[in-house]
């Protein structure tokens, strides 16, 4: 089977990760190209992450780069669509929920080529998030929808998936922090930084919904007020670090070598963020995967977006979603501070093994395909 495998943004490196280690332990079932859209391309959102995932080099870089969402997905699809036709692939697997998602999907599809998406059925019901649809539209022209939890089975069922279509195996991105976790452990990023563990808190924020000016100052009152009791480290997006410039914010930052207050630095690699929210207090963020590492890390999570499309976080995890109101976010941090505990489990199947059960399924694929291909029976 020969495979297309696709990256685009960041947290793709850490979905894909586990996937291009699995496949290559069969090299006589499957050739595995790796295609990077280039949608992320500063070596602090890329390059490093290749290094410390033990990811091979892209065998492709379509070095697409930032522009509108109709410019960057039309881009994407326009060379992504040369390469399907020069490699004639059996198989794209997409990951997560990026526009370089979407893209691919779309175009392998269109081509007639097979598509695999990987975290399918996730929904945040809300039709503002341009993630959302790419979710959907991604769910709606893959072949095989990998899941992460019952609920996304059941949301695809709901939209009309067929039953077959549909295979819960994990979350791999789990299965990275599981591969990671001892060496990151080891790491002594925190002293060197003058933290202690549990003493300190961590923060990610890029949305758009969140960087606009006016959310933006009321979202870095919140924080600044919780970093006089617990200092907050921030790998700041370059899109974030943008804007801070832009509205002239970067008085609310302490931007010294010494970590106080609300702590800006430049984004930081896979094993050393991972090191930080593993000892954190409490980590605050707009992202998606960060709410699923806190719950296998059984640190509490403030997640300061309206809905989250991972509502298994709060429910089996450590994760609350209080959206961005300056308030709401003080009054969570203050519950965690002030001692409130968060008692969470892993949920299941998010155990390591998420890729080696995709890897399962596209085996029983082969084996499927292999009576009728040897005896050259039409439809293959
Ligand atoms: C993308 C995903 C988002 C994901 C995030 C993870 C979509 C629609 N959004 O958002 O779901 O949570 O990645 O990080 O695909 N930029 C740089 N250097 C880079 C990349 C981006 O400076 O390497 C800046 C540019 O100003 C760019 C902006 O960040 O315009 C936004 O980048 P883009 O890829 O459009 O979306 P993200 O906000 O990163």
């Amino acid at each position: 089977m020969k495979i297309i495998n696709v990256v685009g943004a960041r947290p793709n490196l850490m979905k894909i990760a586990p996937i291009a280690a699995e496949l290559a332990k069969d090299p006589g079932a499957f050739d595995q190209l790796l295609v990077h859209t280039g949608q992320h391309y500063d070596q602090r959102m890329s390059r490093l992450f290749f290094d410390q995932l033990g990811l091979p080099r892209p065998d492709i870089d379509l070095e697409i780069g930032s522009g509108s969402h109709g410019e960057q997905t039309g881009r994407i699809m326009a060379d992504f669509e040369k390469v399907c036709i020069e490699q004639s692939p059996d198989l794209v697997i997409v990951v997560g929920d990026v526009n370089s998602t979407l893209a691919c999907a779309v175009t392998a599809k269109k081509l007639g080529i097979q598509v695999a998406h990987v975290e399918a059925g996730l929904r945040s019901r809300d039709m503002t998030m341009p993630e959302e649809i790419n979710r959907i539209c991604t769910d709606a022209v893959s072949d095989y929808l990998f899941t992460t939890d019952r609920l996304a089975g059941e949301n695809l069922r709901r939209e009309g998936i067929a039953e077959e279509r549909i295979h819960f195996v994990g979350n791999v991105m789990i299965d990275t922090l599981e591969r990671h976790r001892a060496a990151a452990k080891e790491l002594d990023l925190i002293q060197q930084l003058g933290l202690e563990p549990g003493r300190f808190a961590t923060l990610t924020l890029h949305r758009p919904s969140n960087v606009d000016r006016d959310i933006l100052v009321g979202i870095l009152e919140a924080l600044r007020a919780i970093a006089d009791d617990c200092p907050i480290v921030f790998p700041a997006h370059p899109r974030t670090r943008k804007m801070i410039d832009r509205f002239g914010l970067s008085s609310h930052f302490n931007n010294g070598t010494e970590v106080k207050g609300l702590w800006l630095s430049e984004p930081l690699g896979y094993l050393e963020f991972l090191h930080l929210n593993m000892n954190a207090r409490m980590v605050l963020t707009d992202s998606g995967g960060l709410q699923e590492e806190t719950t296998v890390l059984g640190v509490p999570c403030i997640t300061m977006r309206p809905n989250t499309e991972r509502p298994i976080t709060c429910s089996e995890g450590t994760n609350v979603v209080v959206g961005n109101d300056k308030d709401r976010i003080l009054a969570a941090a203050k519950r965690v501070l002030n001692g409130g505990t968060v008692t969470g489990r892993v949920p299941e199947k998010w155990d390591g093994k998420a890729a080696e059960r995709i890897v399962d399924v596209l085996k029983s694929v082969i084996a499927a395909a292999q009576p009728a291909a040897q005896t050259g029976a039409p439809g293959q």
